[in-house]
């Protein structure tokens, strides 16, 4: 199986990573939109034209499956991606709610979502989570976190200091929900702040949707390719350094 991965920047790397601990694909081609990060702040038609342009590219590729490690993506083009393709296109957020439900099944539970501008106005996870009957659910945009994981900051008295600002009314949480695939670098970070809240991580997630939907048989090992609309160089040293290559 040949699946192709693709995020506005680095940030997919996370998920590439849980989907490699996992063995599931013979081969992964990933493409993350480095000229034009972060989507977070973008409208919904820009967003669906940028995606729709990344499905042209992968579609040199002869790609079993398209993988979205981007939850801004997952939030607004999920449905005119899979329009414009035959092969399944499966999102961040609805593998993000079905971990957040396996993860408890205590409806009174504190959910936080946070992510970017773009996913958290989409209010996806929100509804999704109360279609299932959870109701204590707070969703804060914490956009910021994205430049500093792309600056390669992953804790320090810059994150802090964005912590305190967005989570100043954060009273008490027992799940949260990182809504965006840059934050699993400070998941760490998070967890701590919020006194130890345990976390759902669209990597982790992806990776339970895809063993529970799709017959992956493990592989010996996946052959792995990186692609990006600029600065390409960038990318692969981010990837070498967080994937262990
Ligand atoms: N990694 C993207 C996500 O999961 C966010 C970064 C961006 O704003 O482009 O939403």
């Amino acid at each position: 199986m040949r699946a192709g991965v693709f995020d506005s920047g680095v940030g997919g790397l996370t998920v590439v990573k849980s989907i490699l601990e996992e063995k599931l694909f013979d081969e992964i081609i990933y493409y993350g939109d480095t000229a034009r990060v972060p989507y977070g702040p973008k409208d919904k038609n820009t967003i669906i034209s940028y995606s729709l342009e990344a499905l042209e590219f992968f579609k040199n590729f002869d790609i079993d499956m398209l993988i979205i490690a981007c939850n801004s993506v997952s939030a607004y083009a999920i449905d005119e991606l899979q329009k414009n393709t035959t092969i399944p296109v499966i999102g961040v957020i609805e593998s993000g709610v079905l971990a957040l439900k396996s993860s408890t099944d205590d409806k009174n539970s504190d959910i936080l979502v946070i992510g970017t501008s773009a996913t958290i106005n989409s209010n996806l996870y929100d509804a999704h989570l109360r279609q299932l009957g959870y109701e204590n659910i707070v969703s804060i945009p914490t956009p910021l976190f994205v430049p500093m994981v792309e600056e390669g900051i992953f804790d320090g008295a810059l994150i802090e200091e964005a912590m305190k600002l967005y989570f100043k009314d954060v009273k008490k949480t027992d799940r949260v929900i990182l809504g965006c695939t840059h934050f699993p670098l400070i998941e760490n970070e998070i967890s701590r702040f919020l006194n130890g809240t345990k976390t759902i991580h669209s990597g982790d997630a992806i990776v339970q949707l895809l063993k529970t939907r799709y017959d992956l048989k493990p592989v010996a090992d996946t052959k792995i390719s990186f692609f990006a609309s600029s600065n390409p160089d960038n990318l692969k040293n981010v990837a070498k350094k967080w994937l262990n290559l």
